[in-house]
């Protein structure tokens, strides 16, 4: 018998993460095989190791969110499976699994946009959105502000125009030889530390664009200048930056445009200090704060599911073929 939940597959990037969601956002399971051990010996992801992995683990992880959902595959009401942006090796493992699971199953399938379903993440567990919206989008592979009318209708105000902010962290964290994935571990660096070397801030006072790439090269430049400088200041000096230009771009788009809510989604929205950064903007000018729960702030699959709900019964059908570049603004 038909049950009222979404399959969803994410195989994006380095996560095979495979989760069951009904249409309110709740997650029946929700499971993320990492590949983190493959990828920190060389600093970053390795395409073609992440696209092997993923074809050897995604049937189990597939079948472990079906069991502890209590679901059989013939009975999912769709499923949602990401189409693109990401590695095209990655990907095609993904949508091809999923191709042939609901052919077997004869359950429709749904290639989703990664990012619309990192944007519907801020509704997972919980219905926080409300419209209209400003999003910020920061995550490994992409920075951007847009302006949410209604689920469907997504204008961008501006987008890096070279290095996303995660990856900014990532390279900073290999430059303090923090490791890979470097996130977390430069925010956890950084609170041990003073912001006390002024990095610039590029583009801070030029609308809604971004640009991190000189922000990047200055902290290697600062440390090949001062090898003998505390790690813990490059880290708090790096963070407060990053911290200043992604703040002001919001309070910017939030000052030009009605919104009901800031939401704030992708990998370094499970940053602490952006999280506690957001809050007090949202705090002074009287907007709604809407950020995914911590564990789904970075790549799964619970919200590539509630975001293929959006186009049941909506008589659109995305399509279904990988796609290394996908905009916000596209299926
Ligand atoms: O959304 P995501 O998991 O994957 C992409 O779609 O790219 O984002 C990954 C990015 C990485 O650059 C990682 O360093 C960053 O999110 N990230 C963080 C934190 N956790 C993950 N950045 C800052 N603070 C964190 N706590
Ligand atoms: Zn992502």
């Amino acid at each position: 018998m038909s049950q009222d939940v979404i399959l969803g597959i994410e195989s994006s990037c380095d996560d095979t993460a495979a989760a069951v969601v009904d249409r309110d956002g709740n997650v029946l399971s929700s499971v993320i095989a990492s590949q983190t051990h493959i990828h920190s010996h060389w600093g970053g992801v390795y395409p073609e190791f992440a696209s092997r992995a993923h074809a050897l683990v995604v049937v189990p992880t597939i079948e472990r969110a079906l069991k502890e959902a209590n679901v059989e595959g013939p009975n999912l009401k769709a499923i949602g499976v990401t189409r693109g942006p990401g590695l095209i090796g990655s990907l095609i493992v993904g949508v091809n699994t999923a191709a042939g699971l609901g052919l077997g199953w004869n359950v429709p399938v749904l290639g989703i946009n990664h990012l619309r379903g990192h944007l519907r993440s801020a509704d997972l567990v919980e219905k926080r959105v409300e419209l209209p919206a400003i999003v910020l989008l920061v995550s490994g592979g992409h920075t951007f502000l847009a302006r949410l009318e209604s689920l469907t209708e997504i204008q961008l105000l501006g987008s890096t125009r070279d290095d996303s902010v995660g990856e900014a962290y990532d390279k900073v964290a290999r430059l303090l030889g923090l490791g890979y994935p470097g996130g977390p571990a430069v925010d956890k660096l950084a609170k041990t530390g003073k912001d006390s070397i002024p990095f610039p801030r590029p583009m801070l006072n030029d609308g809604f664009e971004f640009s991190f790439s000189g922000l990047k090269s200055a902290v290697g430049r600062f440390l090949d200048k001062n090898p003998e400088v505390d790690h813990a200041d490059v880290a708090a000096s790096f963070v407060s930056a990053c911290m200043e230009i992604l703040i002001t771009k919001c309070r910017r788009a939030l000052e030009a445009y009605p919104a009901e809510c800031l939401v704030v989604v992708g990998g370094v929205a499970a940053s602490p200090q952006l999280r506690e950064g957001a809050a007090e903007l949202c705090d002074r000018l009287g907007v709604k704060l809407c950020l995914p729960p911590l564990k789904w702030s970075t790549d799964n699959a619970a919200m590539i599911g509630l975001a293929a709900w959006d186009y049941l019964n909506t008589g659109v059908t995305p399509p279904l073929s990988a796609t290394a570049s996908l905009k916000i603004t596209e299926f």
